[in-house]
């Protein structure tokens, strides 16, 4: 197992290039089954969680191939309509196979994703829109078995917005006999880029980034060829670590639409921006000020970036509120920032961080991927050395880290126990 060895305090400078977002790249990829051919995705970063949907859809029987940010995905010859256990439990976003194959081969067998860190995560939303597109579910030893000759468009509403529901639901009235509308519906840039990926594949969606969706089935669908959207989540950790470290960081491929609320908050803490040519600057101050957050669905505050933000707090000059309202469990990263020498106290979904001069290097672990993306945070600007373990949750989701940050200027090293 890999583990990263930083030594922070070290200011900062140059560019850094945003890879393709992940969380687009995973539904886009599933929806190659909606096809029957070779679909070309382009700005596919190459990690572990793209490595498993690629695995999944093989195991499915589809060709994949992964070469220089680009998949090849061959769906001539699905045979199979079962994402086994192995598969589900290493990647939940694997669910994301359910509507495809019900939509296209009348059935699909999914194993249940179960609880995972950050909280308990139902699909309870997914198949409540399946079941009302005519489809038959059941679950079974720990697997959803759905079935259905064609699904039918239905009226679906969410009791929240779900963003891998809102794109199960979106594959599968692609196929649907009649029109579909989602209300309610997740309005994620992801969600419009996946929805963008179906419309090239000649599927008829309207309000994609809305909060209501409506999609008229078509008979069949052709393969893609599509380029995906950067990751607002990669931008946004970059972001915090030039707040934390005072640094100057340049964002290249960075769309800012994407960050509003991030970027207000990130502003309140003191950090400044400026859109350039070459790309987005970001700015460090010499001194961080608390600011609050309160998580939300897109466009509030992503909870995808709640534990970097709170990283930043952990320095920052006052007391920030901090409230997770998407996931009940997204406070694991506090004991290890604890560790460091944070003042943190959590109570239900809230965590009061009273910010301290400085953080001290210290051996800690990884819990989930936006965690370890804290820690890093973290790390960078505290005092001596910081040892981050299970560093494999960091390399599901953030495409050669160390790497962009070492051509910056920091010290980290990546090394194998
Ligand atoms: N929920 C239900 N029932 C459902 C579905 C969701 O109650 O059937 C609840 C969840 O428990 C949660 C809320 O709805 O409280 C929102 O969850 P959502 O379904 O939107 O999450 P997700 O689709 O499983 C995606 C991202 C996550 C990101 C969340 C929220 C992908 C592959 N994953 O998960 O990304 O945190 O949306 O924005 O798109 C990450 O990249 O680190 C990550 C965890």
């Amino acid at each position: 197992m890999d583990k990263l060895i930083i030594r922070g305090g070290r200011r900062l400078k140059g560019e850094v290039t945003i890879s393709g977002a992940k969380n687009a790249a995973l539904p886009i990829m599933a929806a190659s089954l909606l096809s029957s051919g070779y679909s070309t995705i382009h700005k596919v970063p190459n990690l572990r969680d793209i490595m498993t949907m690629g695995r999944l859809l093989a195991n499915l029987g589809a060709g994949f191939h992964y070469e220089e940010q680009k998949a090849i995905i061959n769906t001539e010859k699905i045979k199979i309509f079962e994402a086994p256990y192995d598969l589900v439990r290493t990647m939940r976003a694997s669910i994301l196979v359910l509507g495809p194959l019900l939509a296209k081969f009348g059935c699909a067998k999914v194993s249940l994703p179960g609880g995972c860190a950050i909280g308990a995560r139902p699909i309870n939303l997914h198949l409540m829109g399946l079941e009302k597109m005519g489809a038959d579910v059941k679950l079974e030893s720990g697997y959803v078995i759905a079935r259905a000759k064609r699904l039918r468009g239905a009226s679906i509403y969410f009791d929240m917005p779900t963003v891998t529901g809102t794109e199960n639901l979106m594959m599968a009235a692609t196929l649907a006999r009649g029109t579909t509308f989602l209300e309610n519906a997740a309005r994620e840039p992801e969600v419009a880029d996946f929805a963008s990926a179906l419309i090239s594949m000649g599927a008829r969606i309207k309000g994609a980034g809305e909060s209501i969706i409506e999609i008229e089935g078509v008979d069949e669908l052709r393969p893609m060829n599509y380029s995906i959207i950067p990751d607002r989540i990669e931008a946004g950790t970059f972001m915090t670590i030039a707040g934390i470290t005072g640094s100057d960081i340049t964002l290249k491929e960075c769309r800012i639409e994407h960050l509003d609320a991030l970027i207000m908050k990130l502003r309140d803490a003191g950090l400044l921006f400026e859109k350039r040519e070459e790309g987005l600057r970001v700015l460090g101050p010499a001194k961080l000020k608390s600011t609050n957050i309160k998580t939300m669905p897109y466009p509030g505050f992503p909870t995808d970036m709640q534990a970097q933000f709170m990283a930043l707090m952990s320095v920052a000059d006052g007391t920030s509120i901090i409230k997770e309202t998407i996931f009940e469990n997204r406070f694991m990263h506090v004991a290890e920032l604890m560790r460091m020498g944070a003042d943190i106290v959590v109570e239900g979904g809230i965590s009061t961080v009273k910010g301290i001069s400085k953080l001290k290097g210290a051996p800690l672990m990884a819990t989930d991927l936006r965690a370890s993306a804290s820690l890093v945070v973290a790390a960078l600007a505290a005092k001596g050395e910081t040892e981050i373990r299970r560093i494999y949750h960091l390399d599901r989701g953030y495409e050669k880290m160390e790497e962009k940050l070492r051509k910056i200027g920091a010290d980290v090293k990546r090394v194998n126990e």
